[in-house]
């Protein structure tokens, strides 16, 4: 297969439109076969459920070319397991477990051209997501749905790579308590939208946000989950019931204990701690783990031993090893690792 002609190791987080995309449509109770489609485009009623009330969810993984030139995924049973827990939040039906595998196998294989080869540094994004389409006024979820499945070779998240990032403690929620931040709801994206703008505009890289009922404890930023590293070497991330529960920092908890021999914590975390942590990362499929240097609490700095020039070295390792499972260069445990050719 003939890559395409792209300059994968100068791609950023961004859409590169690629060739085919997967479709299934969902009306009367059940849907229809699927399908790939060349079409990006979408043509809606004005007054879709989606355009009025933001009935809308997503998931986000990545397709790997392994050292020994596979194409894998990683963990794609946990991103349909989520993607039906936000389904059934916002009242929309459930896409099967089997079929979002399938689907992903589908669009990946006819995009194999976009699959960044080994070493690049890149990866092909894959962007399931649903959406209700038909008309609905009163404030109610729609009938009917489309299912879809867009791919995008992406590099970094974050421009620069891995070099240690500045977030501030944002004054801003993402989340309400009870609310809807468990889930990969678009509305909690749209909730961030106007920090992240703000942020970006003070000159920090990311925003944290606290729990939204007591602001005193570490939630997540708008894209990933906290991990931090304790001076006597133990992961620690935050517990909580509105943050989204990252596959890549529940990867990340058994490495760590697995594979790197370090004890592992999930609790809440109070902002009071954070002058104590050695090292701070943000972990998520797009970001990976991105190492914080700095975080700023309303003029404060808090600045972690591990500095702004690299990584500290637990996320290092941490960092090494999970890449080094996703790339195929160390053996995975059981049921990680999903080959698509
Ligand atoms: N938290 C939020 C708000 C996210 O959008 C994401 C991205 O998916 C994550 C955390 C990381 O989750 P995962 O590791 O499953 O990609
Ligand atoms: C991901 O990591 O897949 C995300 O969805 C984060 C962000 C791009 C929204």
């Amino acid at each position: 297969m003939e890559k395409k002609n792209i300059d994968w190791g100068n791609l950023g987080f961004g859409y590169v439109q690629t060739d085919y995309r997967y479709v299934s449509n969902y009306k009367n109770g059940e849907w229809d076969e699927g399908t790939i489609t060349t079409d990006p485009n979408i043509t809606l009623n004005e007054c879709a459920g989606v355009l009025q009330y933001a009935q809308t969810i997503f998931e986000g993984l990545k397709a790997y070319t392994t050292e020994d030139g596979h194409i894998v995924t990683f963990r794609p049973d946990l991103n349909a397991e989520r993607m039906m827990a936000s389904a059934e939040r916002l009242e929309m039906p459930v896409f099967p477990k089997d079929r979002f595998i399938d689907a992903v196998n589908q669009v990946v294989t006819v995009n194999e051209a976009f699959v960044p080869p080994y070493g690049s540094g890149a990866t092909l994004y894959i962007r399931p997501y649903m959406f209700g389409s038909n008309p609905v006024i009163g404030v109610k979820p729609a009938d009917e749905y489309q299912f879809r499945i867009l791919t995008t070779p992406v590099g970094p998240y974050f421009k620069g790579g891995v070099k240690p990032l500045t977030i501030r403690i944002s004054d801003f929620d993402r989340a309400a308590p009870n609310g809807t931040g468990h889930i990969k709801a678009g509305l909690n994206y749209a909730m961030s939208l106007h920090a992240i703008v703000d942020a970006h505009k003070q000159g920090f890289d990311e925003n944290m946000y606290l729990d939204p009922a007591t602001r005193t404890k570490v939630e997540e930023t708008g894209g990933a989950n906290f991990l931090f590293v304790t001076k006597d070497n133990k992961v620690v991330t935050p517990k909580s019931n509105s943050i989204l529960p990252s596959i890549t920092r529940r990867s990340l908890m058994i490495v760590a204990k697995e594979y790197l021999g370090l004890e592992v914590e999930e609790r809440e975390i109070y902002v009071d701690e954070l002058k104590d942590f050695a090292e701070c990362g943000l972990c998520g499929t797009a970001a990976v783990i991105s190492p914080v240097g700095k975080i700023v609490d309303h003029g404060k700095e808090i600045c972690l031993p591990a500095g702004m020039s690299e990584m500290g070295p637990v996320t290092k390792k941490l960092y090494d090893t999970l890449t080094g499972i996703q790339m195929g260069r160390i053996e995975a445990p059981e049921g990680w690792i999903h080959v698509i050719k």
